[in-house]
């Protein structure tokens, strides 16, 4: 624990560079050093020792310092009790599900979350686990009341969703689980706890897939799971020690030391992609786009009322073009990068072909393709030039 409890008294920005560090009782560097040893000296008699037990000092796998350290970071940003930090993202929603759910369960989850998610309930566990789900449009509050049953167990929802930017309104979603005896889950990858805070919204859970914002300069990976102490135990036991989801030292270490940047890297990108949207949607050859600080994002309002101060980088826009046009749009650009994965330093693009399986699950302007744009750091002028000379290269400018 560091010497302080970094609790809400202190400021968002101060817990960022504080929270989880100390001094090091050992050589008094005032950084807490990254520890790679796996295995830790027992007691004189370890007979009385759990091994499955959670916690530092026995093995990595059951506990490392450096991801204690990132733990005790994430709880304070994220206003949770405690954290659990494992490999990726995808560990962190896989371990929640797996400690959560079991056979003849259900869960009801969003229609726009990202695709292991999708698959990890959709194939996965209600497919070879018996887990019953319903996949609803989660923007509209009254689909998840419909879709509730005596024995829905989990509402998963992502809010802005991957990869159609979709706003769930978390409130009502907690409400309406809660009313149930149900549980709610709140993938907040794109937002970052900078912007958005589902616990303190009436979210159980919220996962972060730490790969993205909070280490931010895509170097790593990582996932947590944050939430009530009672209910992360679970996952401790069965994701990271028995299921074996564990996130290296080093990983922890990077993330540790990429987060203390988080509020100053946020504050950009909100303010960056704001005004790429702006411009992106006065292009004539736009066809769409989907940013939720524009008024002309269906879930304005909702992402108004639950996230603050800004909306994040990601947005989602398309071309009036055809499919190769858009190929070679991207091959054009010089400053943004072509390459899956958002929330780093740099922009990053990706197009999302029309042959994307779950198209059916996306509103309609989505269907000829789009570009899912992580705005980076970088000079805002840079990225709008880097994307006008792209298009007037492919003439669509
Ligand atoms: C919203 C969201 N959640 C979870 C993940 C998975 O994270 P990871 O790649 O760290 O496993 C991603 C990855 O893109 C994501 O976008």
């Amino acid at each position: 624990m560091s010497k302080r409890d970094y609790g809400k008294e202190l400021g968002f920005l101060t817990r960022a560079v504080h929270a989880g560090n100390d001094v090091d009782g050992e050589t008094g560097a005032i950084k807490r050093p990254i520890v790679m040893g796996n295995s830790y000296e027992l007691p004189y008699d370890p007979s009385d020792l759990n091994w499955s037990g959670a916690g530092k000092n026995l093995y990595t796998r059951n506990g490392g310092s450096n991801q204690q350290y990132l733990q005790e970071k994430l709880a304070s940003l994220s206003g949770g009790e405690d954290c659990i930090v494992l490999g990726s993202g995808v560990a962190a929603l896989s371990g929640l599900f797996f400690s959560l759910l079991k056979s003849s369960d259900h869960v009801v989850f969003s229609n726009v979350t990202y695709i292991a998610a999708y698959r990890l309930l959709n194939e996965l566990f209600n497919r070879k686990f018996q887990v019953e789900t319903t996949i609803v449009d989660a923007s509209n509050s009254g689909e998840i009341r419909g879709a509730m049953r005596p024995n829905t167990r989990l509402v998963h929802i992502e809010t802005p969703g991957n990869p159609t930017i979709g706003i769930t309104d978390i409130r009502a979603a907690a409400r309406i689980a809660h009313e149930r005896g149900a549980l709610l889950s709140v993938d907040n990858t794109f937002a970052s706890p900078y912007n958005q805070r589902p616990l303190e919204l009436g979210a159980d859970f919220v996962v972060e897939s730490l790969t993205k914002y909070i280490n931010g300069h895509g170097d790593s990976m990582g996932g947590a799971v944050i939430g009530k102490r009672e209910l992360l135990d679970p996952i401790r036991a069965q994701a990271q020690i028995n299921l074996g989801g564990v996130i290296s030292p080093f990983n922890a270490w990077l993330i540790m030391r990429g987060s203390v940047t988080l509020p100053l890297r946020m504050r950009q990108h909100n303010e960056s992609a704001m005004t790429l949207a702006g411009y992106l949607e006065g292009l004539p050859c736009v066809s769409f786009v989907r940013y939720p600080g524009l008024k002309s994002h269906p879930g304005h309002k909702t992402a108004a009322s639950q996230m603050s101060p800004g909306y994040g980088g990601v947005m989602a826009f398309g071309l009036k073009a055809d499919h190769d046009t858009h190929n070679r749009f991207v091959s054009r650009l010089k400053v943004i990068t072509s390459a899956v994965s958002l929330g780093h330093d740099e922009s990053l693009i990706v197009f999302l072909g029309e042959k994307d399986e779950r198209q059916y699950l996306y509103p309609p302007e989505f269907h000829n393709g789009f570009f899912r744009f992580s705005v980076g750091i970088e000079d805002t002028s840079d990225l709008a030039a880097d994307i006008e000379q792209a298009l007037k290269s492919v003439r669509l400018l």
